[in-house]
């Protein structure tokens, strides 16, 4: 989707948009005479009446769409709801409410209004810059939809014409650059949540693990990136235990999947961004139930954010090094899948004794790890569909994490901040270790259901060799049931966008 945006004060062209957007606060709701119209007098009126009725409160994402019958240059003006206060989530949220109503208008051109009070509100608290960007992001994730495979392509609602219209005249022209290179970010994040939502969305039988290589390599190849696809056979001289166990049931091979990014090559630091990619759990042996289990096409989550945050990092370019890795592998029960009881024998030479086959992620990141070690990984972030649990504490609001060094967690913490992203922390009190000790091995791979969010965490974090390392479980936050906000239902590409905030605004 290919959207053109502008921003400047309005033109001739005013007349060529099909809807025209305006953000209100109750503020202006309640003003009396005298003060600045919001769109016409007229139409204000009938916004004002239906506050008066209580029927538009101007509440966060609230929409009020209005026919002008030809008092306005556009056909319809739709009115949301925004919280001036609420920074870049308010307006990232209002431009996804005002997307919706747009599709229900089949309006492809279109203008936006900025009134003062928000751009005032906006640029007090975020900047221009960040203003755009949010209002960008906003319109283009609502708007992603899954592409179903159908007999018929049904027709698409595609927006095509964005125009940012400051309804003051003193902003513009100062503002005009922040605006640009705002939208500009806007657009490029939103590629890179759609792009992990596009893989998320594939089923299974289109998405194998030699699949998934297949597309890292595309887009490794576009980025001009290097890139290391590690088959069956490496793997095995490599000593990768967790990732071939967890293969070794499907016909479909495992990979372990290395994209380098050298952004400052005189320096040793470099990031380990580490994806889980089951691109299907079925549980294994200890096999999951039918119900919903069609939804474990997202067990490649975390792989889909590290591969989408990479593209964004590859066009941005920031002066950093980052490995990305992606051990992925289809989950089978089979003759010659793992048993509970089983032992595995990790790539960092660690023994894990199997007790559920159904906890394969934290086998597959293990590896995951290590190799991130191997390349010269100096700070790990690893993102997974780990646990069921982690829903169970959270829902669907925010992402788990489980850290060994709280001020690396700080700072993912603030880059989820920056990207509107809610990540929750757990405790990693040394004595839930206790949980994963094994009389077979070093680990067993399942601590049981009492914080199983946590014990699966640390069990990673046993293969972190001590590094600075979070753990990020998107099992409740990658796949929605129903679509809110700038988020639509299946995959939401959970995690993208704070992945690039902490790569790009890193020191
Ligand atoms: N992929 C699942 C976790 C999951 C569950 C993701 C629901 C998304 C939605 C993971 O591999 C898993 O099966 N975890 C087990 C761990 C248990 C066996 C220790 C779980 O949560 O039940
Ligand atoms: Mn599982
Ligand atoms: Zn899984």
């Amino acid at each position: 989707m290919s959207v053109q945006f502008t921003y400047g004060t309005r033109s001739t062209e005013q007349a060529a948009a099909e809807a025209v957007i305006r953000f209100v606060s109750k503020k202006e709701l309640v003003q009396g005479e005298g003060a600045m119209p919001i769109v016409q007098p007229q139409i204000d009126d009938a916004l004002k009446a239906q506050y008066a009725k209580g029927l538009f409160k101007a509440d966060a994402e609230q929409v009020e769409v209005m026919p002008t019958l030809g008092l306005y240059p556009a056909a319809h003006i739709v009115f949301v709801g925004h919280d001036e206060e609420a920074g870049a989530s308010g307006l990232r949220l209002a431009a996804a409410a005002a997307a919706k109503a747009l599709k229900k208008l089949r309006a492809e051109k279109v203008q936006i209004l900025l009134p003062d009070a928000v751009l005032e509100g906006a640029y007090a608290s975020i900047g221009a810059e960040r203003a755009a960007q949010a209002l960008t992001e906003g319109l283009l994730l609502a708007l992603h939809v899954r592409q179903p495979l159908k007999r018929e392509q049904s027709e698409r609602f595609t927006l095509k014409e964005v125009a940012f219209v400051p309804q003051g005249a003193a902003v513009a022209a100062e503002h005009a650059t922040l605006w640009e290179s705002g939208i500009a970010k806007g657009k490029l994040y939103a590629e890179g949540v759609n792009l992990a939502r596009d893989l998320t969305n594939l089923p299974g039988n289109d998405l194998t693990p030699e699949r998934l290589a297949y597309h890292a390599e595309e887009m490794a190849r576009e980025l001009d990136l290097e890139i290391e696809v590690i088959d069956e056979w490496s793997a095995a001289e490599q000593r990768m235990g967790g990732l071939l166990g967890v293969g070794q049931g499907s016909i479909n091979p495992p990979r372990m999947i290395v994209i380098h990014y050298k952004g400052n090559p005189g320096s040793e630091e470099a990031w380990g961004l580490i994806g889980k990619g089951i691109t299907f759990d079925t549980g294994g042996i200890s096999l999951k139930r039918a119900e919903g289990m069609q939804e474990m096409i997202s067990d490649m989550g975390g792989a889909a954010a590290v591969l989408g945050a990479m593209r964004v990092i590859g066009e941005l370019k920031p002066a950093i090094n980052v490995i990305a890795v992606i051990p992925t592998a289809e989950n089978m029960p089979s003759d010659r899948a793992i048993k509970p009881g089983d032992v595995l024998r990790m790539m960092s030479g660690h023994t894990v004794e199997i007790v559920n086959t159904d906890a394969e992620g934290r086998l597959v990141l293990a590896d995951g790890l290590t190799t991130a070690i191997t390349r010269g990984a100096t700070k790990l972030v690893d993102v997974a569909t780990l646990t069921g649990a982690v829903s169970v504490a959270l829902g669907t609001q925010a992402t788990g994490a489980v850290t060994n060094h709280e001020e690396l967690f700080k700072q993912v913490q603030a880059a989820s901040e920056r990207a509107g992203e809610r990540i929750w922390q757990l405790p990693a009190y040394p004595e839930y270790k206790k949980q994963i000790k094994s009389d077979a091995a070093d680990l067993k791979n399942s601590g049981g259901r009492y914080a199983g969010t946590i014990t699966g965490g640390l069990f990673i974090g046993h293969f972190a060799e001590g590094l600075p390392w979070v753990h990020l479980d998107i099992a409740g936050t990658a796949w929605l049931e129903s679509s809110r906000g700038w988020e639509t239902k299946g995959a939401t590409g959970v995690m993208v966008r704070t992945l690039i905030e902490l790569i790009v605004h890193h020191e």
